[in-house]
């Protein structure tokens, strides 16, 4: 495996490039929009700059990680050569399934097409093309340049060949791939979205406040992010899907959504990639202040 298609280059689809063009991978990023991806761009050389200025990279390696990144906006011609593509667009099903049958049609035979859906079951992805056997879920974890886990999600069709391949390539990334059946939200969401949503509806019915609530999750489990702030990372919109997800799919009331989350995204306020979310993160995205709908005594 040589030719590395990321599709997608929001929060996660340049860390998944970032990652592949470290470690000698060719990778052609592929975004709709223009803008997108040259922040990726933007986002990529900074990232590269960090791990220069921590040494974990040299300076040649950096120039070199980015020489193997081409950019594309147009998916018909970027897919002939493909022999493994990654697909990181937005968290729904009707984008992701006009992108699979597209993927299907545009890429040879032994092209492998990969999933970083947080939730969306992948046999219903690979249900949208001739060849669900080469279909299969690559969880990569926000932020991708950083975080060691995969989670490699096996669908109902889904062949040993593929698994072993997407196994071997993931190691080759120096990340740590780990297998899960095609469930809703599969483990690490299933686990981890239900506690998001109870902190938010802690906050909703004014148990505490948002530095509260999160402070006491650092503080109290030894969580290096409070739960409120990471769904302002992960983006509320994709918080508000995967939910949804476990809903219908589990249709057990424990994962119905906060109605504050549901308005928060319907008002437009994603977390970090908007701006504003629980926090502000507009002055200064290192140092968010709490947002001022949800400011409280002790902000
Ligand atoms: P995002 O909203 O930041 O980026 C999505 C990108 O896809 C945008 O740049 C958009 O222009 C592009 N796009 C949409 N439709 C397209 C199409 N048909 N062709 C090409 N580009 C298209 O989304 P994010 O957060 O990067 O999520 C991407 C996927 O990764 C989702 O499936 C999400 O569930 C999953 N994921 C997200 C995590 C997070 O922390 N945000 C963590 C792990 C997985």
């Amino acid at each position: 495996m040589k030719n590395i298609t990321v599709i997608g280059s929001g929060t996660m689809g340049n860390g998944i490039a970032h990652c592949f063009a470290q470690n000698q991978f060719n990778v052609l990023l592929v975004d709709l929009s223009k803008d997108q991806l040259k922040k990726a761009i933007t986002t990529i050389n900074k990232n590269l700059d960090r791990q220069v200025a921590k040494e974990v990279i040299s300076t040649q390696q950096k120039e070199e990680t980015l020489d193997r990144i081409q950019t594309s906006t147009v998916l018909e011609n970027s897919l002939k050569e493909a022999d493994l593509i990654i697909e990181a667009v937005s968290e729904n099903i009707t984008v992701k399934a006009d992108l699979f049958k597209k993927m299907d049609a545009l890429t040879p035979a032994h092209c492998i097409l990969a999933s970083n859906t947080s939730s969306i079951s992948i046999t219903k992805l690979g249900s949208f093309t001739k060849r669900p056997e080469k279909v299969i879920g690559m969880h990569f974890m926000n932020p991708v340049p950083i975080m060691r886990l995969i989670e490699v999600i096996q669908g109902f069709k889904t062949d040993n060949d593929t698994l072993s391949q997407i196994l071997t390539v993931s190691k080759a990334l120096d990340k740590t791939p780990l297998l899960s059946q095609d469930y809703p939200g599969f483990v690490a969401n299933r686990i981890l979205l239900p506690m998001i949503n109870e902190a938010i509806e802690a906050l909703f019915q004014g148990v505490a406040g948002v530095s509260e609530i999160d402070q006491i999750m650092k503080l109290g489990m030894g969580h290096p992010m409070g739960p409120l702030q990471l769904a302002d990372f992960i983006g509320l919109d994709v918080c508000l899907s995967i939910l949804n997800v476990l809903d219908e799919g589990f249709s057990n009331l424990k994962y119905a959504p906060c109605p504050l989350l549901v308005n928060m995204v319907q008002a437009g306020n994603l977390g970090v990639k908007s701006g504003v979310g629980f926090y502000d993160y507009r002055v200064d995205l290192k140092k968010p202040t709490v947002a001022s709908q949800f400011l409280s005594h002790g902000d």
